[in-house]
């Protein structure tokens, strides 16, 4: 059967109200571009002749301004899920125009395949190559597109020729069988491949082929600041310490990073640490940092689930593209965040928090307890079962009003019981083996900011009044928070009083 080219309208206009749309991608990689554009302008035109117009949308990870940033200022979206990280969207998340629920990346195609969320309506898929019995090469993001493949009712492809070689060889599509017939996952090294090259989509599903040459769009990272730098270099220290320690393997572990700037500059400083071994990376987004490591060596092999390179890096790459084959691998973000692996691998996790508290429990998600920042992310799929799980943040923010260590976080995302690290540009906070008490000193010691030692002490202080295994004052338990709310400065908050 031949499939017919369509514009992006035509597709746009098979997207009904209340539909659960799943698009293709996985950070700003390998996501549609044109036909989400042309939806916020069909739910643009819909409005505004007083028709309802949302959809419930779905995605591998956070998106771009052509998928969140149009449909959020379109006002098109009803329910979102597993994550996003873009201002507008966040905006409508915290306003409550927006049902959004935050979910692991890696529990979010088989929540799909368990019905969870009823039926995937229709399904955008970016691929870079196609044969007319429906087999595709993806792009750079491969996201959940094995599941929204399989379970869409109707398929529509965006083609892209912005990429201009060829990306056969780098997918590893695979889907996991649900229980109870769920079987091991057959990873033993980052490099081993399990799936297919190619995507397998029943043709008779697909509605029509919609070209397109759009980028990405993705900002190159800046230059690490002082306090960046400092953070990356306790971080390659203290790895070095561990290796010398006999504390990780000879042969060193696989890396999973998160994204953003000190992602970025760990990543810098691994490779340029004499004493750091050549490593291989099993994460869910490799940046442009990795292909620079790759390049010069370090860095031998990288599975992740998006290549998320800035533009010239993208072009790098592609110029480049013979060199990288045998070195990455993208798979569906079930597999690249999958606990399994993470355990059987023994990965050295590595994320970023918004605050950590003096017992351990960290807060990646929200500001001052309510305002949602980004999500969950692969964050915890990671961190829960790496071998060694590391979270770092500078110590304080919005010059000093804010203290990345409180006394109790404000909302966990990862508990005292998997976070077995605490980085900042202060110091490093080894909570292995210590108790609760033991654990409020190191971390108040090491990695709060100096300005914060003294009130942390105070509510350590007046917490251990109270006695107990895990001493908290209740009452003042978020004295920080509230002083923050209330004055605009954390250091405001008074323990003398309570
Ligand atoms: N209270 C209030 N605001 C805070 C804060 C706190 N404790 N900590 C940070 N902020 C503010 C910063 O001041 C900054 O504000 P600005 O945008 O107005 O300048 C903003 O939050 C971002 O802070 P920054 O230090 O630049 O954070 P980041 O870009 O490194 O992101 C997270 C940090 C936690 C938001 C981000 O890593 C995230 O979303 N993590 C969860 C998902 C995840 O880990 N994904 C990767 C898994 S593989």
């Amino acid at each position: 059967m031949s499939i017919p080219f369509i514009t992006a309208e035509e597709a746009a206009a098979q997207i009904k109200n209340g539909d659960n749309v799943g698009f293709s991608g996985f950070t700003a990689s390998g996501t549609p571009k044109i036909v989400t554009l042309a939806l916020a302008r069909r739910a643009e035109e819909l409005h505004a002749k007083g028709e309802e117009f949302k959809i419930n949308l779905f995605t591998g990870a956070s998106t771009n301004d052509y998928v969140d940033g149009a449909l959020a200022r379109a006002h098109a979206v009803n329910i979102r899920t597993p994550y996003q990280g873009h201002p507008e969207t966040r905006a409508l998340a915290n306003n409550g125009e927006m049902h959004y629920f935050d979910c692991h990346l890696s529990h979010i195609s088989q929540d799909l395949r368990y019905g969870f969320y009823g039926d995937i309506d229709v399904a955008v898929i970016e691929v870079t190559e196609m044969s007319p019995n429906g087999e595709v090469i993806l792009g750079a993001g491969l996201g959940m597109s094995p599941t929204l493949a399989m379970m869409a009712k109707k398929v529509i492809i965006e083609y892209s020729s912005y990429y201009q070689t060829s990306f056969r060889g780098f997918h590893d599509n695979f889907m996991l069988a649900d229980p109870p017939h769920r079987r091991e996952i057959p990873i033993y090294k980052p490099s081993d491949r399990i799936g297919s090259t190619v995507l397998k989509i029943d043709p008779e599903k697909i509605i029509g082929i919609v070209p397109s040459n759009e980028s990405q769009i993705i900002q190159p990272f800046t230059e690490a600041d002082e306090i960046t730098q400092k953070i990356s270099d306790n971080v390659c220290h203290f790895l070095a310490s561990q290796l010398k320690a006999g504390k990780l393997p000879k042969e060193f572990l696989p890396i999973q990073s998160g994204v953003g700037n000190v992602a970025n500059a760990v990543l810098y400083g691994l490779g340029a640490n004499p004493d750091i071994p050549r490593f291989e990376m099993y994460t869910e987004v490799i940046q442009d940092a990795v292909i620079h490591l790759m390049e010069q060596g370090s860095c031998k092999f990288a599975s992740t689930c998006a290549l998320t390179f800035s533009e010239d890096t993208m072009f790098h790459f592609m110029d480049n593209i013979d060199f990288f084959r045998d070195k990455i691998l993208m798979r569906p973000g079930e597999i690249s965040n999958h606990p399994e692996v993470v355990r059987r691998l023994g990965l050295i996790a590595m994320n970023t928090a918004l605050e950590m508290d003096i017992y351990g429990n960290v807060n990646s998600t929200h500001v001052m307890g309510t305002k949602m920042m980004n999500g969950i992310g692969g964050s915890a799929d990671f961190c829960r079962n790496a071998y060694l799980s590391i979270f770092s943040c500078p110590s304080i923010q919005k010059g000093g009003k804010i203290s990345a260590i409180v006394p109790m976080v404000s909302h966990v995302d990862h508990s005292e019981h998997s976070v077995k690290i605490l980085i900042t540009e202060q110091g490093v906070a080894d909570l292995r083996g210590l108790d609760p008490k033991q654990r409020a000193e190191v971390i108040i010691e090491n990695c709060a900011h100096p300005m914060y030692r003294e009130l942390l002490h105070d509510y350590v202080k007046l917490a251990q009044k109270t006695g107990g295994h895990t001493p908290h004052n209740l009452s003042a338990a978020f004295a920080l928070h509230q002083a923050f709310l209330d004055k605009k400065d954390m250091l405001q908050a008074d323990f003398g009083k309570k």
